[in-house]
């Protein structure tokens, strides 16, 4: 990864402008990048993409992810719009895992179970800000050992990079020091339309997987791998978002929609990348590939937003107005024996990268 030298303005203030107080009395900070056709707005409280502009095919620049105009928002009615999540990104069965023999007790904030890290996750935690240049910025966490229940020291810094052809790259570094699950991801919910627009069902995804991971009734998997074949879940070929989610099917039902975690297929390049989704939107041709060296992603379409959150511009947030790809391992991995290892040891390092690549495509609807 290539760190632009931070400009003398980015130096003072780390180019960041103030966006609110937290309870704490703490301001929080928020920094604008840009680079080639994106311009994104974070802030240091949960690393929360607050805003990112794209053209369409007609050069139109819309705001493509929902969100608040301001922190009030953020702190008391997100349902993780734009954060950073961690320790561990999605469920882990009745917050409660065995490590080495000894059992954990996590803070339960989901029904019985603990999802997203807890009740103060790493959404909603401010993060120091390492670096900041005009197009990436450097943010850590150190989260304390029992934070949430999670055993050992955590450190966390993550690289948020625009480059000059349209890719907001995601880069994950970990370190701690006693052995614990963790699953950092990324929870910004899409809408190519712009954020507010209708629905996202006629959005047409593809998504490079030959399985998922079936959930019972409070979307803990059963641990099985179920091929997506002859299934709503099966978007190798690209389909809308919608032709299918209404579906009689248990697995929606249990979702109440797409609420899913697919598991990856595709190659990866040299450094462990692989194209695991591209999304089209017909309308104004924006489009958004995601790649990531994760084996798996969740597939959220905002099922649980209801019309009662006001977002940015006062735009109303109904059911599927967003979808998420979180980049992610398996839920629940920490009880699941057969699923990839979320277990980071002292002594390791833990990276990952994730990219989502911007673009347009040129043929009409
Ligand atoms: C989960 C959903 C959850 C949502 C909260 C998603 O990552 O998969 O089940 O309701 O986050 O916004």
């Amino acid at each position: 990864m290539t760190r632009t030298a931070a400009t003398p303005a980015a130096t003072a203030r780390h180019g960041g402008t103030p966006f609110g107080v937290l309870p704490t009395g703490d301001t929080v900070h928020r920094f604008t990048l840009a680079n080639g056709d994106v311009t994104m707005r974070v802030l240091d409280y949960g690393g929360i993409v607050q805003s990112l502009e794209t053209p369409d095919r007609q050069g139109i620049r819309k705001d493509v992810v929902l969100g608040f105009d301001d922190l009030e928002g953020y702190l008391h009615r997100s349902p993780y719009f734009g954060a950073l999540i961690g320790r561990y990104g999605n469920r882990i069965a009745t917050g409660r895992f065995t490590l080495d023999g000894t059992t954990h007790t996590l803070a339960a904030n989901n029904g019985p179970h603990a999802l997203h890290g807890g009740l103060t996750g790493f959404d909603k935690v401010r993060w120091q800000v390492l670096d900041a240049t005009d197009r990436s910025l450097v943010l850590r966490h150190v989260s304390r050992d029992g934070d949430e229940g999670y055993p050992g020291t955590l450190t966390a810094t993550v690289t948020y990079t625009l480059t000059a052809d349209n890719r907001w790259v995601i880069d994950y570094e970990a370190t701690t020091d006693r052995a614990t699950p963790v699953n950092l991801t990324q929870h910004t919910y899409w809408n190519l339309r712009g954020h507010g627009a209708e629905p996202v069902l006629q959005h047409e995804l593809q998504l490079v997987a030959d399985a998922f991971t079936p959930v019972d009734a409070t979307l803990i998997p059963t641990g099985v791998l179920q091929p997506v074949a002859g299934t709503p879940f099966d978007f190798r070929t690209p389909q809308p978002i919608g032709a299918r989610i209404d579906a009689a099917h248990e697995q929606l039902r249990h979702g109440s929609g797409y609420d899913h975690n697919f598991v990856l297929a595709g190659p990866g390049d040299a450094a462990g990348v692989r194209f695991a989704a591209q999304v089209r939107e017909p309308a104004t041709g924006r489009t958004l590939a995601m790649s990531t060296t994760e084996p798996g992603v969740q597939f959220y379409v905002g099922n649980f937003l209801d019309g009662r959150i006001t977002g940015k511009g006062g735009a109303v947030y109904a059911r599927h107005s967003g979808f998420c790809l979180e980049a992610q391992h398996f839920p629940d991995s920490p009880n699941q024996p057969a699923f990839p290892s979320t277990i980071l040891r002292p002594g390791e390092r833990r990276t990952s990268r994730t990219e989502y690549a911007f673009g347009v495509d040129t043929q009409q609807p």
